[in-house]
């Protein structure tokens, strides 16, 4: 993890409380490190593996910030619920919502078990619900604070497949299409209440989600052919984005979407075609 800045590039989210799931590892934790560099104090949410997301936070403890973990399903509505209890104890609320956690389960449609279409769905778009409500709920008992010039802001990690068809994923497709409509309904129905609801839709990103799709020389080089740019993104790629759109910076911008994918969405197949 980078270290806590020292020079003079300005703490953008000094003061600001920022629950992030699912950032036991991969764009999750690389958005709780940026943000506790640029001062935000962070909770990291983690599924499962709990030592994983105790290194995140330490390392972050460890560099001058401040960062603690919390267990949570968060397509249960029982343990998002505690997870915004232990926002509240530990940190008196939140500022910012990284609506992050997101899986996978491919198979083409005719061998695509309801359980895997019903898993995707759960976590990536109701959990994505769930922590979106949870988090307007807090950011209206809160009101202002003197953190931010908006009420509260979440930011959704969406993905390219939010536009683009994804033959072998319809169920990782049609939720993120899903989440794509969610973040702009919320961004409409909120503004009144100063809450932002941006979105950042990263293409291919080393993490372990698509491993499998960089494992060979050859899949690595199939992989390269989608983006223009000729690199695979870093999560600090998405994390430095994150920082920003959650900052005041960008405090004009609510139902917008980032795509950060090195012009995966460039229709790379008309490269020397058509
Ligand atoms: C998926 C990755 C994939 C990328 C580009 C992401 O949303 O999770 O597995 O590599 O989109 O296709």
């Amino acid at each position: 993890m980078e270290a806590r800045s020292t020079d003079s590039e300005p703490h953008l989210l000094a003061g600001q409380r920022a629950l992030i799931t699912g950032a036991g590892s991969g764009i999750g934790r690389a958005v709780a490190e940026a943000f506790a560099n640029a001062g935000a104090s962070v909770l990291i949410d983690y599924p499962g593996n709990r030592e994983k997301a105790d290194r995140v936070a330490a390392n972050i403890v460890e560099a001058g910030g401040r960062a603690s973990v919390v267990r949570a399903d968060i397509s249960r509505e029982q343990d998002v619920g505690a997870m915004f209890a232990a926002a509240r104890d530990r940190y008196g609320g939140i500022d910012i919502l990284v609506n992050n956690a997101g899986i996978q389960k491919d198979a083409p449609i005719q061998d695509m078990s309801l359980a895997d279409w019903q898993a995707v769905i759960d976590v990536n778009l109701t959990g994505q619900f769930l922590c979106a409500r949870a988090a307007v709920r807090e950011f209206l008992r809160q009101g202002m604070t003197r953190n931010s010039r908006a009420a509260g802001k979440i930011i959704f990690i969406s993905s390219v497949h939010e536009l683009i068809p994804w033959a072998g994923h319809a169920n990782y497709a049609a939720s993120k299409g899903g989440v794509m409509m969610l973040v702009k309904t919320l961004a409409q129905e909120l503004a009144r209440h100063r809450i932002r609801v941006n979105s950042i839709a990263p293409g291919a990103i080393e993490t372990l989600i698509n491993e499998a799709a960089r494992d060979t020389a050859v899949e690595r080089e199939k992989l390269l052919e989608l983006i223009p740019y000729g690199r695979v993104g870093e999560p600090a790629d998405i994390g430095r984005a994150a920082v920003w759109l959650a900052s005041d910076q960008s405090d004009y911008m609510t139902g917008a979407t980032l795509y950060i994918d090195g012009g995966m969405l460039l229709y790379p197949g008309f490269i020397g075609n058509g």
